[in-house]
């Protein structure tokens, strides 16, 4: 980086690789970057956590149902997160899925899944990540998900599109959802619905559709952002499971709804997230506005 000061029309300035800030552009610049630092280095300090206990012995305990597991390495990464944001923004409000709503007292806050996919981690399968978005004011700024075992670093910024190890993904271009690759996901505790999960999935399946179930939400989700899936369903997520992937995928081109067509909001359960060609497709299908529906 090429940084230079100096003092024009009285004013102090800062230029930073030719770009000229002056003392509050300066101090967001900073600010900004300290966030996306902290964001960035948290995720790979869990990464090296999840790769030392690979395969190792640690404690498994279930929560909501006996598969609905948590094990020591979602609590240590969790905690190696969250002291990383609290010694830099001490008062920032942070929402992680072990230790629940941890409070602060500002307009930022960080939505945290330690390990995504820890059930293929409990049983040594590698589809697994952490996944960290930073929220202000209810619009997501910036989302990580990092898988350590695929060397898969996903990074968005609003505006800013989406990477893949630094380089700019997109989402596919299918636009017939006769030849799409599905992804999608079922809960640990069965809810008796109209459509629910099973129909949705057997709809598909039965047209002759490959649908995958990889056990990690926000991986479906940078798998259609980077063009490896053209869409992705699940009926009952978290916002931890969400708030950086749906980022990443409409940062790559994508198209990410509830089951309604609406605005995606992370706080509530059901979405739909597609190269936004097939959406309408699936759409119809989730919504059972389909032919021939078995309801
Ligand atoms: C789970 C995974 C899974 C999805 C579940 C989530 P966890 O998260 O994302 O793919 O189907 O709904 O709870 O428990 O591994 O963090
Ligand atoms: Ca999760
Ligand atoms: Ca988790």
């Amino acid at each position: 980086m090429n940084i230079s000061a100096g003092c024009e029309d009285g004013k102090f300035f800062l230029s930073f690789d030719n770009v000229i800030y002056n003392i509050t552009q300066y101090k967001c610049y900073i600010f900004a970057s300290m966030l996306k630092e902290t964001l960035i280095r948290s995720a790979l300090d869990v990464g090296k956590i999840m790769q030392q206990h690979f395969n190792g012995t640690y404690k498994i305990s279930s929560k909501s149902s006996i598969n609905d597991l948590v094990t020591e390495v979602d609590k240590l990464s969790e905690a190696a997160i969250v002291k990383n944001i609290r010694s830099q923004f001490p008062d920032h409000d942070i929402l992680s899925e072990e230790a629940g709503e941890l409070a602060g007292n500002s307009k930022f806050k960080w939505i945290i899944d330690p390990i995504d996919g820890t059930v293929n981690f409990a049983h040594g399968i590698s589809v697994c990540c952490v996944s960290i978005a930073l929220e202000k004011e209810g619009a997501m700024l910036m989302g990580v998900v990092y898988n350590p075992f695929m060397n898969e670093f996903y990074f968005a910024k609003k505006g800013a599109g989406a990477t893949l190890n630094d380089k700019r993904i997109s989402v596919s271009g299918n636009e017939n959802i006769d030849s799409a690759f599905l992804v999608t996901g079922f809960p640990y505790q069965w809810e008796e619905m109209k459509n629910d999960p099973m129909d949705i999935f057997s709809y598909f399946v039965k047209k002759g559709l490959p649908v995958r179930r990889m056990g990690s939400a926000a991986i479906d989700l940078c798998w259609v952002a980077c063009g490896r899936f053209d869409g992705f369903w699940e009926h009952n997520l978290n916002a931890w499971d969400t708030a950086a992937g749906y980022l990443i995928v409409e940062e790559a081109g994508g198209e990410v709804t509830d089951f309604k067509g609406e605005t995606y909001s992370p706080y509530q359960k059901r979405l739909i997230a597609t190269n936004g060609k097939i959406h309408r497709d699936i759409l119809k299908v989730v919504n059972g506005s389909f032919e021939n529906k078995v309801l």
